[in-house]
């Protein structure tokens, strides 16, 4: 082989590779730049809720479907997709893909309202999407209440009083649709059926401060919360129904964390649970 031979060859690699980058490059560059549409998906067996859907998850949002009705419909009863009739349907969103969703404001077709910008409704031909925003706060993710009147065929089953999801619950997995949903979904629709979130007493612990000098020991309260968080994670996980109970409650309601000077911690359990 003379050197010829081999530079010919070698250039007619180089102009195809600079070709097949150049081409590459263009491709990436329009799709970058092409509005997201929410019209091409929409043939016939796209529903309502699929183009919502499709649009959120062009805006690279992670929803976690935490509606009950459908965790339900969907995991529990294992029904089919295309047959899920709901007006409105509860995702949550983390707090921080809220600057995601900015664009959705300039599309005509969805009517968007928002609650403090701590639920998001986007409504598309009578169909709801209901984006819950969870706030990390201590050692959970808050939903706040929501504020917005809706229409009185709808119910929410986040939004209607202030609920706690437990990392623990957060636990999300990506399966053949456009959201994640529950590692364990008959799980997480147990705790979210027998749990509520109740706030504690703000302007009261303020006040027992204030007036009654009674301050909160922070490394007492570390010691505490992490062997109760256990105790419940256990029981969590055996469905045990739990609550707090005696001092421990009263803590909570009036210091908004332990009344000083305890060592002990309180929960209620039922007895006819107590089997194994
Ligand atoms: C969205 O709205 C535009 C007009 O604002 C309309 O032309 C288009 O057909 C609508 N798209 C869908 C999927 O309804
Ligand atoms: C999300 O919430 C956390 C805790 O409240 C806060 O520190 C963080 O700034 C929030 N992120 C955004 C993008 O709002
Ligand atoms: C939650 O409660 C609903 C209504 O009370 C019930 O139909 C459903 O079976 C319960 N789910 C679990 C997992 O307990
Ligand atoms: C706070 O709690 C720790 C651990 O129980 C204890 O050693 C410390 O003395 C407490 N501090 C005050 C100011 O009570
Ligand atoms: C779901 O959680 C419950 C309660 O912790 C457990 O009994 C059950 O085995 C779990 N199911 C799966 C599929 O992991």
């Amino acid at each position: 082989m003379n050197i010829t031979h081999i530079f010919v060859q070698y250039k007619a690699v180089v102009f195809l590779s600079l070709f097949i980058y150049v081409l590459f490059w263009l491709i990436i560059t329009i799709l970058k730049q092409a509005p997201i549409e929410i019209v091409h998906e929409h043939d016939s067996s796209t529903s309502n809720l699929d183009l919502i859907l499709i649009y959120l998850s062009k805006c690279h949002i992670n929803l976690l479907l935490i509606d009950p009705f459908v965790l339900e419909f969907l995991f529990v009863q294992q029904l089919s997709y295309k047959q899920l009739r709901k007006r409105l349907i509860t995702f949550g969103i983390f707090n921080d893909s809220l600057r995601l969703l900015e664009p959705i404001f300039s599309i005509n077709n969805f009517s968007v309202k928002l609650s403090n910008s701590d639920h998001i409704f986007i409504e598309y031909d009578q169909q709801i999407v209901h984006l819950a925003v969870l706030h990390p706060q201590n050692s959970y993710f808050l939903i706040q209440k929501n504020l917005l009147p809706l229409p009185s065929d709808v119910h929410l089953s986040y939004g209607d009083t202030p609920r706690v999801i437990e990392p623990q619950e957060a636990k999300f997995r990506r399966r053949k649709y456009r959201f994640s949903s529950p590692q364990n979904a008959s799980h997480f629709l147990w705790l979210y059926n027998i749990s509520q979130f109740i706030e504690c007493n703000h302007a009261l612990a303020k006040e027992m401060e204030t007036n009654y000098h009674l301050y909160q020991n922070t490394s007492q309260l570390d010691l505490t919360i992490r062997p109760m968080r256990m105790i419940s994670n256990a029981l969590n996980q055996f469905e045990k129904h739990h609550w707090l109970a005696g001092g421990t409650l009263l803590g909570w309601y009036r210091h908004c964390g332990l009344i000083p000077y305890t060592q002990d911690v309180d929960f209620g359990l039922f007895a006819e649970e107590y089997d194994e």
